[in-house]
Parts: structure tokens; sequence; C-alpha cells
């Protein structure tokens, strides 16, 4: 129970004392029943990402559509392979993290179409968190928006789960937590103004009224790095995909909500 304590402690001095309740047994455990963030939200917050036309996450999805339809001289726009409309990626973002089978390679969306950029459009990778890898995420999420997460976690994606799986149980930075003890062992208590979350993936890439901008799941990982006071990894990095795929694991069933909008 020490383990509780501490985190309690620290959870009281951040935040209002008087607000964070009893503790909760440490339980090491998937938080059940499943909530996506979405149900943390205010009611104000969550009527912007409901509002089709409201929601500003999807003026990158626009921008993403735009992109997909992009042919040039010698190199295939996306929709030339995967149907105008995006039709036949439909539901496919809710089994990603995926093994890709050439390289063996972990893939996450962003990996995945930068991917399909090198290999089969013969163009440059873009940049993490460029508006444009961020647009074509954000419509490729979009067209699996209602599908519930079913990625795989066996055979060769195995040993990537396993990887996310201890990242996400392994204390760090100046405070000493671990992604678990917030998201399984403290939702739906109060810290600096916000909730704590489960902490999964399913709206990202999300709006963030805090950033101004949609931001991918990785910029959300850096967020909570940093706020323990830990070096945060790099975009892109192996070890946040295997971290994306043991959250998906985590949170299978839950609905895809790409564009999400969050505080
Ligand atoms: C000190 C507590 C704390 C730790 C440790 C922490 N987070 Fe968070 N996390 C938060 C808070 C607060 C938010 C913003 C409110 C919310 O959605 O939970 C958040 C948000 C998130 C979200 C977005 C959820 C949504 O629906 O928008 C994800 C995903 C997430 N965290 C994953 C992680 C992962 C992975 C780790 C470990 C690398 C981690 N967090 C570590 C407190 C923490
Ligand atoms: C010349 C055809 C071609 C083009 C152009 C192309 N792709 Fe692909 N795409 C493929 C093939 C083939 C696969 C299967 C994996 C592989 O062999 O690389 C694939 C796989 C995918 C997948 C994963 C599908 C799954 O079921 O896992 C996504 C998502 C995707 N492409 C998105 C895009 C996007 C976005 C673009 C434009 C930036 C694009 N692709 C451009 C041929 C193409």
């Amino acid at each position: 129970m020490i383990r509780t304590v501490v985190v309690g402690c620290w959870l009281a001095l951040t935040a209002a004392c008087g607000e964070a309740g009893p503790a909760r047994d440490v339980s090491s455990m998937a938080p059940s029943p499943l909530k996506s963030g979405y149900e943390f939200l205010t009611p104000e917050t969550q009527a912007l990402q409901t509002d089709a036309f409201a929601n500003p996450g999807f003026l990158w999805v626009d921008r993403g559509a735009v992109l997909f339809a992009d042919a040039r001289e010698g190199s295939p726009a996306c929709a030339s392979c995967h149907e105008a409309n995006g039709e036949a990626l439909q539901g496919v973002a809710a089994h990603y993290p995926a093994v890709d089978e050439t390289s063996g390679r972990l893939l996450n969306l962003e990996g995945r179409i930068n991917t399909c950029r090198e290999r089969h459009q013969k163009r440059d990778r873009l940049d993490y968190e460029s508006d444009d890898l961020l647009a074509l995420t954000a419509y490729v999420a979009g067209l699996s928006r209602g599908a519930p997460i079913a990625a795989s976690v066996g055979g060769p994606a195995a040993k990537y789960a396993e990887r996310g799986r201890d990242y996400f149980y392994t204390r760090r930075g100046q405070f000493n937590i671990s992604c678990n003890q917030c998201h399984n062992d403290y939702w739906g208590q109060k810290l600096r103004g916000d909730t704590i979350s489960q902490g999964h993936g399913n709206g990202f890439p999300a709006y963030r009224l805090e950033w101004q901008s949609i931001g991918s799941l990785h910029r959300r990982f850096r967020d909570c790095d940093a706020g323990v006071r830990a070096e945060p990894l790099e975009y892109g990095s192996d070890t946040y995909v295997a971290l994306e795929l043991y959250l998906a694991s985590r949170a299978e069933g839950l609905l895809i909500e790409t564009p999400a909008v969050r505080r």
C-alpha cells in the first residue's frame, strides 16, 4: 500500500486535496468498465466534439481528404489505390497499430501512411506532427469513426504489445510515477483542473483546446511523460508505437472518435 500513499500524496500536492477523495486499491488491472475520455469532458466540450460543423478537428480531416486525392505525374494519389473517398479504408484504423508483412515492423497509422508514400507513391516521408501528416492520419482514422477498436496482439505483434505494456507499467521521471498509476488507479480523480481519464487513444489525432491544434497520440504521450518530469521519447519512436498497440489492446471494443476534442 506504500505505492498508494506515495501517489496519493503527490496527487494531493498538485490537485485540490479535498477533491481527491479516498485512494482506491492499486489494482494493476485494466480499468473496468471502459470509458472513453469523452465521458470526462464538460458538456460544452462534448458538444464541440459531436457537432461536425463546430469541431475544429474536421479542418484537418477536410485537408486530409484533399491530400488523399492528390495525384502527380508518375506518382498516383492515395485514392488511386484505395478508392475515391477512401471507401476501401473504412474500419482499417480500428486494427492499428499492425505489423507490416514486408518489413516485419509494427506500424501505426502515421507509419503506414509514410510507408505508402515511400513504397507506392515514390514521395518523401512527411514529418511527424506536420499538418499534412496529421491531416492524412485524421482523415484515415476518421473513416473508422464509430468502429470498435480491435488491434491484433497475437503472432508477430505479441512482442510489441509486451514492450508497450512494460512502458506503461514502468515508473519514470522525477515524480517516479508510471502510466498505470494515474490511468488505472486514479481515473475519475482531479489533477490540475483535469479529470484523469482512463488514458485511451481512441480519439487521436485529437483537437486539444490547450494546443489550439490537432495533435497525434505521441504528442499526448510526450505531454504525460513531461508531466512526471521524464524525458519524452521522439515522435514516432518504436517504443511509443508499441505503447500505442498496448493501449489499443487495453481499449478493445471502445469506439473510435477521431477527431475527438479534448481539454
Ligand atoms: C500524473 C498522472 C499521469 C501520468 C503518470 C500519465 N498521465 Fe496520461 N493523462 C493525465 C491527465 C491529467 C490527462 C488529461 C486528462 C485525461 O484525458 O486523462 C492525461 C491524458 C492522457 C491520454 C488522453 C486521453 C484522452 O481521451 O484524450 C492518454 C492516451 C494518456 N494520458 C496516456 C498516458 C500514458 C501512455 C502514460 C505513460 C507514458 C500517461 N498517460 C501517464 C495524467 C497522467
Ligand atoms: C500504388 C498504390 C498505393 C498508393 C498510391 C497508396 N497506397 Fe496505401 N496501400 C497500398 C498497398 C499495396 C497496401 C498494403 C500494404 C503494402 O503492401 O504496402 C496499402 C496499405 C495501406 C493502408 C493499410 C491498410 C490495411 O488494411 O492495413 C493504409 C491505411 C493506406 N495504405 C493508406 C494510404 C494513404 C493515406 C496513401 C496516400 C498517402 C496511400 N495509402 C497510397 C497501396 C497504395
